[in-house]
């Protein structure tokens, strides 16, 4: 395959697709601040609340930031199975923990997130910059462009994945991980696809946490302040259920890991995707199936400074 040259020394050009959902606004607000990343766009995807709230989530998300960047809408359902309830509990119903922001004056892109995804790795590569797709929620937008436009798969530079639990327990069914558990068979096309994915799982995710006392301590700014107010909710969450009072930096950890890979350890692994059944979501081991690369260790103390770096240096409003 020919694959597209990456230019190391510039900032790494990426398009997020995204489900926002309190770990993803931590992971797009501190790409935003993060120097080594350049967002060229976001696509949104049913998930943590349905696709409506998440685009409009994404567009306020932009206009906090005081950035210019296009927002395409995608998909509202999972590819085959039937659409599961969205985690309220998690997130909230509005995926911001009740954390209200200004309706957003900007308007979503004409084009669907597949199309748009599509065109923009298709002329980005063109204009030799290839792009990074990384992707914070169900798989859907990204099988629904790979059986579009299946030449998508030589366009990008790579696709990072938050999703998966490998050689972990999921965090929806004892099993499944909540982006794999809501579209396993848009997972399954993801991971089978002739492109060069980076799998991070809960397996590493869960190793990087937050904790309220570092968000209260960056300085003071309407991201800053909006941040502090949602993780509220999100650290309330994890300690009525995984008793600390913090945060999972899943999302986060993915962004992280755009900017700078060393933060991860990986290792080639074949995985397979259970479709069906009560442990439909899970992703395991299975010897003979594609391979991918997937995160095995984090170095967890570096995943959040480099969230938090940016912030702190005051690069966002
Ligand atoms: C994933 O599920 C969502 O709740 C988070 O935003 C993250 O993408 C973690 O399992
Ligand atoms: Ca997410």
């Amino acid at each position: 395959m020919n694959r597209p040259i990456v230019d190391n020394a510039a900032p790494r050009p990426v398009i997020i697709d995204t489900d926002p959902g309190i770990d993803d606004a931590m992971a797009i607000l501190g790409a935003f601040a993060d120097p080594a990343l350049e967002i060229r766009g976001l696509t949104t995807v049913f998930g943590n609340v349905p696709l409506a709230t998440a685009t409009r989530n994404t567009l306020q998300l932009v206009e906090l930031a005081a950035r210019s960047v296009p927002v395409a809408a995608g998909a509202a359902l999972p590819l085959r199975r039937p659409p599961a309830p969205h985690p309220e509990i998690v997130h909230g119903t509005d995926g911001f923990g009740g954390v209200q922001l200004p309706e957003p004056a900007i308007a979503p892109d004409t084009r669907t997130a597949p199309v748009f995804l599509a065109e923009e790795t298709r002329a980005a590569r063109a204009a030799h910059s290839p792009l990074t797709i990384v992707a914070l929620g169900p798989l859907t937008n990204l099988a629904l462009a790979l059986e579009a436009s299946p030449a998508i798969v030589e366009d990008v530079a790579g696709v990072i994945v938050m999703g998966g639990a490998v050689r972990h327990p999921g965090n929806v069914t004892d099993e499944a991980e909540a982006n794999f558990w809501q579209d396993p068979h848009a997972a399954a096309l993801v991971l089978a696809a002739p492109w060069p994915v980076t799998l991070i799982g809960l397996d590493v995710t869960e190793c990087a946490r937050l904790y309220p006392e570092d968000l209260a301590a960056l300085p003071p700014g309407r991201c800053t302040a909006f941040l502090a107010r949602a993780a509220r909710h999100y650290a309330a969450f994890h300690l009525d259920t995984r008793g600390f009072h913090g945060c999972y930096l899943h999302d986060p950890t993915a962004a992280a890991a755009a900017a700078d890979p060393a933060l991860l350890e990986t290792r080639r692994l074949p995985l397979a995707v259970t479709l069906e059944g009560a442990a439909e979501g899970m992703v395991r081991e299975a010897p003979g199936s594609d391979e991918v690369e997937v995160a095995i260790a984090a170095n967890a103390p570096g995943i959040r400074a480099r969230l938090l770096g940016g912030l702190a240096a005051g690069r966002l409003p």
